[in-house]
C-alpha cells in the first residue's frame, strides 16, 4: 500500500505479558519473535529500577539497538500543552511538539497508534532527522491518562508494519508498567 499513514490497532490499557503470541502473517513471524525477546530484555532491565529518566533512557537503547533500520528511537512525554523530548536515541530531535502536530502529535491527540510508510506524505510531518522516511509512534497511556509517546523514526520507506505495531505497544506497556508513580496516571 502506497503512502500508508493510518491509525491501527487499539493500545492495550492493561499490562500483558509481553511474549504473547500475535496474529501476524507469517511475513511477521521473525518480527515476532524478535519483539519477545525485546520485551523480556527491557522487562529486565527496568525491573528493579524507579527512575523514569533512566527506564526510560535503557528503553530507548534497547529498541534502538534491538530493531533493524532505525535512525531515531525514543520518547516524548506529555505536558501541559504538548509533548516534550524525553530520552532517545539518535540525532537532536524537535523539543516540543503540540498535541495534534506531526505524527507524535497525532497518535498523542487520537491515544493510538500511527504508521506513516513516507513521512513527506503525511501532512504536518515534524522534521526532525531529515533522514527519516517512515515513522511508527504508540502511544504511553496508563489508566485514562496520557503519559506520553514511543516514537521510531526509519530512512527507509514502510520499514513499519503490523507486527512491528504489535510488538511496540507490548513493549509501551511493559515501559508504563515500569514508570512508577513519578508520572501522571
Ligand atoms: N517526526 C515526528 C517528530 C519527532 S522526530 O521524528 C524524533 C513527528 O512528526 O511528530
Amino acid at each position: 500500500m502506497k503512502n500508508r499513514f493510518y491509525v491501527v490497532g487499539t493500545v492495550p490499557a492493561a499490562v500483558d505479558h509481553p511474549s504473547r503470541d500475535s496474529d501476524c502473517s507469517t511475513d511477521h513471524a521473525h518480527n515476532s519473535g524478535l519483539y519477545v525477546d525485546l520485551a523480556t530484555e527491557i522487562d529486565a532491565l527496568l525491573a528493579n529500577e524507579t527512575d523514569v529518566t533512566a527506564n526510560l533512557a535503557n528503553a530507548a537503547a534497547a529498541i534502538f539497538h534491538g530493531l533493524s533500520d532505525l535512525n531515531w528511537a525514543g520518547f516524548y512525554l506529555a505536558g501541559a500543552s504538548g509533548l516534550v523530548l524525553g530520552p532517545f536515541q539518535g540525532r537532536p530531535a524537535c523539543v516540543r511538539i503540540p498535541f495534534g502536530r506531526g505524527v507524535c502529535g497525532a497518535a498523542a491527540e487520537r491515544r493510538q497508534s500511527v504508521i506513516v510508510d513516507d513521512v513527506h506524505a503525511f501532512p504536518g510531518h515534524v522534521a526532525c532527522d531529515t533522514n527519516s522516511r517512515s515513522e511508527l509512534v504508540v502511544p504511553l497511556i496508563r489508566g485514562e491518562t496520557l503519559i506520553g509517546v514511543l516514537d521510531l523514526d526509519s530512512p527507509l520507506l514502510a520499514r513499519f508494519d503490523a507486527g512491528d505495531q504489535a510488538g511496540c505497544e507490548a513493549l509501551a506497556s511493559i515501559i508504563v508498567h515500569h514508570l512508577g508513580s513519578a508520572l501522571p496516571g
